[in-house]
């Protein structure tokens, strides 16, 4: 029997509305409304597509609320307000309550994150094409934007303010914040340093030489550094670097790293994933701290490798540089 062709146009129609409606998501959310950890189309997307807004899994049962490149192949996570708190994958949402505030609730309803704002006037959420996630008025005043608290990314056009750090992943495949910072210290310079439970220590630029060396300015202190559009870089203390494909097309992010290092990476937009546009010179991989784990030895040959100390063995071979040392006993 053949199937009359107007119910496979029919068919082909619906298939593809549905599909429109998975990738298009909402474009805002409006007060009284919640976005619910179960439904997974149900997301903001920039007017552009470019990033995507939603829960996002971090693992078993667990998810946190998230902005993303759409079209990464790995889909990128950008900003994660809740990455050392996820909620369960039932039951959370994110609420715009009427009187302003933007609340992110787990399964039993205790309040996970919130951006207490207050507001007597009409509000909506929406994620602008720059990747940022704003509540703005009728006025298109914005009340409150995730661009002010970053996780361990700046995008183009976010200013790395006084107030702001970046702080890293504390591994490959988690999302749990880490212990390397990017940030202006006291002294206006921007640095790299490494907040651990026992030490802290900065590690770039290097003491060997003074910040004056090193071309830094350290008596402007306004401290704000921005990356624009085109891919340029321009920091207060006279920090400035451009992405090695510098012009305005590649969509970037500056992340730092888990491994310590601050990247500038560039989207290949053919195959989805990130080419390397820059990274700071004379950062020692062997100066990261934490890079070898406690009592290990960091080495050049040539790139840096970790050794034990004599009655020391490594902790877990597998995992090369990163691996932590404890004594064997
Ligand atoms: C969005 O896409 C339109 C059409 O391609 C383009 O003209 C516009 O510049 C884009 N806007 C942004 C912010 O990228
Ligand atoms: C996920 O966690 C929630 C809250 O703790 C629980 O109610 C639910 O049963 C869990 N679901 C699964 C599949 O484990
Ligand atoms: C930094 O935080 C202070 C106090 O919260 C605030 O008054 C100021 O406007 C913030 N500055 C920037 C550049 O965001
Ligand atoms: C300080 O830095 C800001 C931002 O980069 C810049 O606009 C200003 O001109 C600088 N001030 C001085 C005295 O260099």
């Amino acid at each position: 029997m053949e199937v009359p062709k107007f119910i496979l146009v029919l068919l082909f129609a619906a298939t593809f509305a549905w599909s429109r409606a998975q990738l298009e998501g909402m474009p805002s959310l409006k007060q009284g409304n919640s976005l619910k950890v179960e439904e997974e189309s149900n997301f903001l997307v920039s007017p552009n597509g470019t990033f995507s807004s939603g829960f996002y899994k971090v693992g078993a049962n667990a998810s946190c609320y998230s902005i993303w490149f759409t079209n990464s192949a790995d889909k990128t996570v950008v900003w994660m307000p809740n990455r050392d708190k996820p909620v369960s994958e039932r039951r959370s949402k994110l609420t715009l309550h009427g009187n302003g505030n933007l609340v992110l609730t787990d399964a039993l309803g205790s309040v996970v994150w919130s951006t207490n704002t207050i507001s007597k006037e009409d509000m909506e959420l929406q994620l602008l094409e720059t990747g940022n996630l704003v509540l703005s008025n009728q006025d298109d005043r914005i009340i409150w934007q995730s661009f002010d608290s970053p996780t361990d990314t700046l995008l183009p056009s976010q200013p790395l303010t006084k107030n702001t750090t970046l702080v890293s992943m504390r591994g490959q495949g988690t999302y749990l914040s880490g212990f390397y910072n990017f940030k202006f210290d006291d002294n206006s310079i921007l640095f790299l340093i490494y907040n651990g439970p026992l030490l802290s220590s900065v590690y770039w630029p290097q003491i060997v030489s003074t910040v004056f060396e090193s071309g830094r300015n350290p008596y402007n202190s306004s401290r704000v550094a921005i990356l624009d559009v085109a891919g340029q870089f321009i920091s207060s203390d006279n920090m400035q670097f451009y992405a090695s494909d510098y012009g305005v097309g590649p969509k970037r992010r500056l992340t730092m790293d888990y491994d310590g290092i601050v990247r500038l990476y560039s989207l290949d937009d053919s195959t989805g994933n990130w080419k390397l546009s820059w990274l700071p010179d004379g950062v020692d991989a062997c100066l990261v701290q934490g890079l070898c784990g406690e009592y290990g030895i960091c080495t050049y040959k040539p790139l840096p490798t970790c050794t034990c100390p004599s009655g020391f063995s490594l902790n877990d071979p597998q995992t090369g540089p990163k691996a932590a040392h404890l004594p064997s006993i």
